[in-house]
Order: C-alpha cells, then sequence, then structure tokens
C-alpha cells in the first residue's frame, strides 16, 4: 500500500502517463473522445475561432508572423484533422487579411507523435507537431519547421479538449469555514482494479506558498460551505506558461466533464476518480474563469446547463471585450453546442428504426456527416433504402460522400467501409460498394461477412 498524499501528488498520474506513452493511438479504443471527436464540434470551434480573429483583427496583428492554434492533448487526431478544414474553408470566405494560421497539435505522448508523423491524412503543411507537456513545458519546439517558439508575435490559440481532467488537481474540504486537505492512498498497480481512499487532514492557508493558488482557496473558503473543492494546480501553472508564451493575448477553448460555477461546486463530496483503462477526473472550470477575470480576461460558459461536457472559451488580453467571440460563442456553443448535440443525437439514436431513409438523412446532415452515426445507424438505412424515393437516394449517395471524405480512422471505431458497402449494395451501386468492402479488408483484415458481400457484389457485376 502506498501512504497517503496530496491528490496531486498521488502515484496514479504516473501510472496514467505510462499507460497513455505505452498505448499511443490504440488508447482511442478505450478511453471515450466521441463527444467531442466529431465534425460538427469541429465546426463548432472553428466558428468561435473564426469570431476571434476578427476581434483581433481590430487590434495589432503581425501580418508577417504566423498565428498560432496550439492543441493540447491532441490524441489521435481527430479533432485537429476536423478543425482545420473547418476553419479553412471559414477563413477563405472571410474578406480580411490575417497573418498565415498554423496548427499546431501536441501531446507528451511520443508515441502519439511518432502516429501523427507517420498519419497522410495530417499531411496538411498547415499543420505542424510538438510534443508539450502540460505538467511542466513552456516553449513549443515545431518538428515540421523545426523552429522553437517561446513567445509568440500574434495571439495564441488554444485548444484543449478532455486533457484538463487527465492532469494533476488537489482537494480540499471546506466545512464549518476550516479546511482540509483530502489525501489519497492507493492499493495496486492496475487503474481500473486499485482501491482509492480519501482521508482528511486540517490545513492552513497560506497552503501553497504560491499567492495565487492561496488566493483561490481563500476565495473558495469564503464562498463555499460543506463542499470538497478541487484546484486544479497543474492546470492554472499550465495557463500561466501559455499566457507569458502568448504575451498575455490568448483565447483558450476547453471542453471537459466539469464545474463551471460555483452553484455547481457547492455540497460536493469527495472527487469521484471516473476510470476507463486511464482514469478522469470533473474539471473545475470556474477556477479557470476566476485565473482569467483576476487578468481582466473573462471565461464565456453555458453556465450549469450541460450533461456530458462543459465547453468555455477563457480569453485575456482583448481590448475591446472581444463581441465578435462573444456573438460566435453564443451561436455555436451557447444556443446549441456539443452537449446539445450528445443528448439530441444520444436520444434521435434510439428511435432510429421509426424514421424514413429522408429524415436518417437529414439526421446525418444535422450532424454535419459524422461517421459514427452513420455506423449506428446503419442497420436501419439498409432496411429503408428500397423504399426511398430517387432524390432521396441521391442525397443518400451525397451523404455517404461526404461522410467518407471527412472520416479519418480511430483505432476501436466501427468498419465504416464496411457500413458503407452495406448501404450502396441497397442502392444498387455495386462497383462502388466492392471498392469499399475490399477497402474493408485490407484495413479490418479477413472477415467471412466481408468475403460474402464481395462476392455477391461480383455476382451483380457479372464478374
Ligand atoms: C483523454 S485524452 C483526450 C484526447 C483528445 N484531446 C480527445 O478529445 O480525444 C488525453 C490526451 O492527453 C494526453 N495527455 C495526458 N497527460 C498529458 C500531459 N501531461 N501533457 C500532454 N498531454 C497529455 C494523452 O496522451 C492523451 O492523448
Amino acid at each position: 500500500m502506498n501512504a497517503s498524499t496530496a491528490l496531486s501528488e498521488s502515484p496514479l498520474w504516473s501510472l496514467q502517463r505510462e499507460w497513455y506513452e505505452a498505448r499511443a493511438s490504440d488508447a482511442f479504443a478505450e478511453v471515450p473522445h466521441q463527444v467531442l471527436d466529431n465534425p460538427f464540434v469541429s465546426a463548432a470551434y472553428a466558428r468561435v475561432v473564426l469570431g476571434y480573429l476578427r476581434d483581433c483583427a481590430r487590434g495589432k496583428l503581425d501580418l508577417d508572423e504566423p498565428l498560432y492554434i496550439v492543441e493540447l492533448g491532441a490524441g489521435a487526431g481527430r479533432f485537429a484533422h476536423g478543425f482545420v478544414r473547418e476553419l479553412g474553408a471559414l477563413l477563405d470566405a472571410l474578406p480580411l487579411e490575417l497573418p498565415p494560421v498554423v496548427y499546431v497539435m501536441t501531446d507528451f505522448s511520443e508515441s502519439t507523435l511518432a502516429d501523427w508523423a507517420a498519419n497522410p491524412r495530417l499531411a496538411d503543411a498547415q499543420i505542424d507537431f510538438a510534443s508539450f507537456d502540460v505538467t511542466a513545458d513552456s516553449t513549443l519546439q515545431l518538428r515540421r519547421r523545426g523552429i522553437v517558439l517561446d513567445k509568440v508575435a500574434n495571439p495564441l490559440v488554444v485548444i484543449a479538449n478532455y486533457i484538463f481532467d487527465s492532469v494533476p488537481a488537489d482537494a480540499f474540504a471546506i466545512e464549518d469555514e476550516r479546511l482540509q486537505e483530502c489525501l489519497l492512498t492507493v492499493e495496486g498497480e492496475d487503474i481500473d482494479a486499485m482501491d482509492l481512499t480519501f482521508e482528511r487532514r486540517p490545513v492552513q492557508l497560506p497552503h501553497y506558498g504560491d499567492a495565487e493558488l492561496d488566493d483561490l482557496l481563500e476565495h473558495y473558503m469564503e464562498e463555499l460551505d460543506d463542499s470538497v473543492v478541487t484546484v486544479p494546480r497543474a492546470a492554472i501553472d499550465c495557463l500561466n506558461r501559455l499566457e507569458s508564451l502568448s504575451g498575455g493575448r490568448m483565447l483558450l477553448l476547453t471542453a471537459d466533464k466539469a464545474y463551471t460555477t460555483e452553484a455547481g461546486l457547492a455540497g460536493r463530496p469527495e472527487p469521484e476518480i471516473s476510470r476507463h483503462g486511464s482514469f478522469s477526473l470533473m474539471v473545475n472550470l470556474h477556477a479557470f474563469g476566476w485565473w482569467a477575470r483576476r487578468r481582466g480576461g473573462d471565461m464565456l460558459d453555458t453556465g450549469d446547463r450541460h450533461t456530458t461536457i462543459a465547453v468555455v472559451a477563457l480569453m485575456i488580453g482583448g481590448e475591446d471585450g472581444q463581441p465578435e467571440t462573444r456573438q460566435a460563442y453564443e451561436d455555436a456553443i451557447e444556443r446549441f453546442g456539443p452537449d446539445d448535440l450528445m443528448t439530441f443525437t444520444e436520444g434521435l439514436e434510439r428511435s432510429v428504426d421509426a424514421m424514413t431513409a429522408a429524415e436518417l438523412v437529414s439526421l446525418l446532415r444535422f450532424t454535419l456527416w459524422d461517421s459514427y452515426t452513420l455506423i449506428g445507424m446503419a442497420d436501419a438505412l439498409v432496411a429503408k433504402v428500397a423504399e426511398a424515393d430517387v432524390p432521396t437516394r441521391e442525397d443518400l449517395r451525397d451523404a455517404l460522400y461526404e461522410v467518407y471524405e471527412r472520416h479519418y480512422p480511430v483505432p476501436g471505431e466501427g468498419d465504416l467501409p464496411f457500413t458503407l458497402g452495406l448501404i450502396l449494395y441497397e442502392l444498387e451501386d455495386y462497383a462502388e460498394a466492392l471498392d469499399c468492402f475490399e477497402a474493408s479488408l485490407e484495413r479490418y483484415g479477413p472477415d467471412a461477412s466481408t468475403e460474402y458481400n464481395i462476392a455477391l457484389c461480383r455476382e451483380q457485376l457479372g464478374q
């Protein structure tokens, strides 16, 4: 058994690091990522970033230097791939002179960086890679451009999805105006099977000897009672390092399972450590907003209206209140955003059997051509194609093309080429269906069902 430690000092974190390093992109067969790794979310973020760039364009920009968009913990790379496409389309249509945009995918896992370098879908010259450890690094060494960034000339955009739930935080109980630290004991080496026990120990302020973290704790002692609150220690340290890299002008778009308001932080027990091969904690995004406002910045959030995921936009160093960023956040996140999409499509996916082919295509269009949604509705579509009229069949063909064109394979997902093959066969597009079944065979290896479908296509084609 290990001795009890502050949560941020727990051996859990190094086990987690080893877990990611050992698996690289294969981690995503186990780690849930679909909520954010989809075309709808890429497009929503691209709209907010576009708003921010339009705000920046009214201020001081160096048109000869790149404007960097840095993604932290970019994982399998599906988000980056979709976002660069979506933002590129928006910028192409924008009648404004902006610096060239460079998208820097980062992660701390060398094996993940090696996967990206070998992936032809990430060959876009706008994309670069850098190793960046959220808990330690201050600079970015761009692998393709061969340069080191320690201060950028233009405002910095940072994207961080499902990453701040994976870096060290502390937990404190506030009870009757007394502060106790929640210390964690870990028994066992396997994250999924280990025993985790919290105990409380009285502590005094100042606790950290870091003015900002101690002020945050003091703030919570004043505002909360009978609650356990986490202090996102590593995340706040990372924000400080990014602030300095950015020269004080930064937009951070981040999403996690999180609390964003003081009301949301109230009345909580010790943090739940949810395990899925690796593990994650609810993130205290309220503390991020507190950090930004201390610097004259702001954080846009959806209050406590989120079920699966909170998406916030944190801004520092803007000159005129950043109206376009606010408007874009309102349109793309607040009104109907990534969390709403998740809730809405989960309900619809339970109803796909009752939907017509036209309704299914329109659901697919609504997700902006998400492959995961298509795989989920494939059986229903196959059953409905025969009764679809000619325009709907044409629409469906276009839909399959749109999904295929955007698709970025991630380990552990369903077999998209096989799914496309089944639907194309029902559309009597036998040559295209054959291509898809053969692509499935090549990607996923021998499979009786794929081989049977190939034989059916060949028969139809008289081969
Ligand atoms: C839960 S995954 C999220 C991946 C991706 N952002 C997504 O939404 O699918 C966490 C990612 O962060 C990376 N990661 C974990 N700890 C990190 C750290 N300290 N610094 C940088 N990356 C880290 C992992 O390698 C993994 O790719």
